[in-house]
């Protein structure tokens, strides 16, 4: 039986959090045994907002493919690779430019955003590149002709934009070439930071993946709970409190009762931060484990995504085959 193919990709911009784990990487842990998947380190994406200073690059992609493979992302399993070693993103992007209005480009919800917030950190977004953002992302996805994108909520005007380009692409060429894909959330599919905007490296506001116990614990404590709270035996409203946000996410098995207690002043903000440090050491300890042992193995890391790139080069130079044939370009 033919198992539906998924495609998803992450930056490798700098350190990974937990934003990223609980939108993306733990789901993909998730569906790597029903799924065929292929995951990417998207390092030319990286580099449409970070040209000016490459030189974390490599350090980066390395960091990254011991994340995921911390987290419990099978090798063998799943086609993990870095983007620009499989020649066809960047060649399918540039046909992809072609048949893509400025306007639909010009009108991503982020677009605007993104300059101005990273104008800030000194970085000028106002190129070629940054605007090909969504194309080089479509180009990813459709590459493989994947179905379902495992991604955050922060994606999902990208992948409408990928589906319209699928629309356009298979109308000019009047041949279903490309079926549309469509993203898959996971119960976290915006995770806010310690501030209570969405966790974001440029906010400042992120628990890193690889942060220590205590790490954790200075952070969670730094967050906002009901600011109506003084004492404990005030009645709390969860819904306002971020600390409450990450218990829904990362202790299902208690936020019932602590939500509860909050409610009628039975249990105090200190010690439910406490009650969730906790259950995230837990979580994050296997994987702090793994993340040694691999930091240790650096020819491994290098075959993974040497192996990960051959078996993605065949999908890709057939189904590049293909879309050039369509288009008329030998
Ligand atoms: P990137 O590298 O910014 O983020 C990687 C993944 O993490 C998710 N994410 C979050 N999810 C929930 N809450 C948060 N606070 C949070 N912060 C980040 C993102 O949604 C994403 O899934 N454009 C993509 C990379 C990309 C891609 C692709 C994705 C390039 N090509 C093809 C899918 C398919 C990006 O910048 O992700």
């Amino acid at each position: 039986m033919n198992k539906e193919r998924i495609f998803s990709g992450m930056q490798p911009s700098g350190r990974f959090h937990l934003g990223n784990y609980m939108g993306a990487l733990g789901n993909w842990v998730k569906l790597q045994h029903d799924y065929e998947c292929i995951f990417s380190i998207v390092d030319l994406h990286a580099l449409t907002s970070s040209y000016a200073d490459t030189s974390q690059l490599q350090e980066n992609i390395r960091e990254m493919a011991i994340d995921w493979l911390s987290a419990g992302l099978d090798p063998e399993k799943n086609i993990i690779f870095v983007q620009s070693h499989v020649k066809e993103h960047a060649e399918l992007a540039m046909l992809l430019g072609m048949i893509t209005p400025l306007s639909w480009l010009e009108r991503v919800p982020t677009y605007k955003d993104k300059i101005q917030n990273l104008s800030t950190q000194g970085k000028d977004l106002r190129t070629y590149g940054f605007l090909g953002y969504p194309v080089l992302m479509a180009a990813d996805i459709i590459l493989y002709k994947a179905t379902r994108v495992p991604v955050g909520e922060d994606q999902s005007a990208h992948l409408e934009l990928t589906r319209e380009m699928v629309r356009r692409f298979n109308y000019i060429y009047n041949k279903e070439v490309f079926p549309e894909p469509q993203a898959v959330y996971s119960n976290a599919k915006v995770l806010p930071g310690i501030d209570g905007r969405k966790m974001s490296k440029s906010y400042d506001n992120t628990i890193p993946f690889g942060a220590s116990p205590e790490e954790v614990e200075a952070r969670i404590k730094m967050m906002i709970t009901d600011p109506q709270r003084i004492k404990k035996i005030d009645k709390g409203n969860p819904d306002i409190c971020i600390v409450y946000q990450f218990q829904k996410v990362f202790n299902t098995s208690e936020v019932e009762d602590i939500e509860r207690k909050c409610r009628a002043g039975e249990i105090g903000c200190m010690q439910c931060k406490k009650i969730l440090a906790e259950k995230m050491n837990v979580l994050l300890a296997d994987i702090h484990l793994r993340r040694e042992e691999l930091s240790r193995k650096p020819n491994y890391i290098r075959e993974v995504l040497e192996h990960g790139e051959k078996r993605a080069r065949v999908i890709a130079e057939k189904n590049m085959a293909e879309i050039k044939a369509a288009m008329n370009v030998f």
